[in-house]
């Protein structure tokens, strides 16, 4: 379409389409947050080494200290910064906090890999629709915390991973991208979740590229990268 690399657009529900470039963000750039080991994180730091990947991971934000996920980023010489919800009065504070944390690295998309907590109002204002988030579980089946253990409990032959826009809902938001991962006789939630995470990895890093490079809209529920 012509724009120049690294110029996300989105859209919802509106026929306007917003140009990042205008919201101050710097081309190219991520934040990620992470509250874990950081395998997806992991991916994604992979991938940047390559400059035709067109991303640049300005910092890794975390929930919580002393997680392999903050360790993998400051081993590659990525900043990172910590904000814990403990440490504030009201949830919603820290949310305030979080959403200026991240605006301290002007991204222009949010990668929450791994990221387990639900972000809020404040930012949502500063960061809806150019959050994603991935799932390991085929949306709308098996939001929230146990999609691997609901799946498996539930008896699918087939789940998966979802990357989607973030939203003020549990794993509601509109779909980017989704990998199916077939059950297997015997799977535990441990075997069935690491092979999800393998086409959750891959699916992160071609979609976040794809989005920071080419753009994206979002209408309604369609998300589309062009
Ligand atoms: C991923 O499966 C993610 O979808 C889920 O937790 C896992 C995080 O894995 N919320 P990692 O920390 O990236 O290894």
């Amino acid at each position: 379409m012509g724009r120049r690399a690294g110029q996300v657009r989105f859209r919802i529900s509106s026929p306007i389409v917003t140009d990042m470039a205008d919201t101050g963000s710097t081309t190219g750039t991520i934040v990620v947050l992470v509250s874990g080991g950081g395998t997806n994180l992991q991916a994604l730091i992979d991938a940047t080494a390559d400059p035709a990947y067109g991303v640049r991971i300005a910092a890794v934000g975390a929930d919580r200290d002393d997680i392999e996920g903050l360790a993998r980023a400051r081993r590659s010489g990525i900043p990172t910064f910590v904000c814990r919800v403990a440490d504030f009065a009201t949830r919603a504070d820290w949310d305030a906090a979080l959403a200026s944390q991240v605006a301290a690295y002007r991204p222009a998309l949010v990668v929450l890999a791994g990221f387990m907590k639900l972000t809020g109002e404040a930012f949502l204002r500063q960061f809806g629709g150019r959050t994603v988030n991935t799932h390991p579980a085929l949306s709308p089946s098996f939001p929230g915390v146990h999609g691997p253990r609901e799946a498996l409990d539930y008896g699918v032959k087939v789940t998966g991973c979802t990357l989607f826009v973030v939203d003020s809902g549990v794993d509601t938001g509109p779909i980017v991208a989704q990998r199916a991962v077939t059950v297997q006789d015997g799977d535990t939630v441990e075997t069935l979740h690491e092979r999800i995470k393998i086409a959750e990895r891959q699916m992160l890093v071609d979609y976040v590229g794809r989005m920071v490079r080419d753009g994206f809209s979002v209408i309604e529920r369609k998300v589309t990268i062009s």
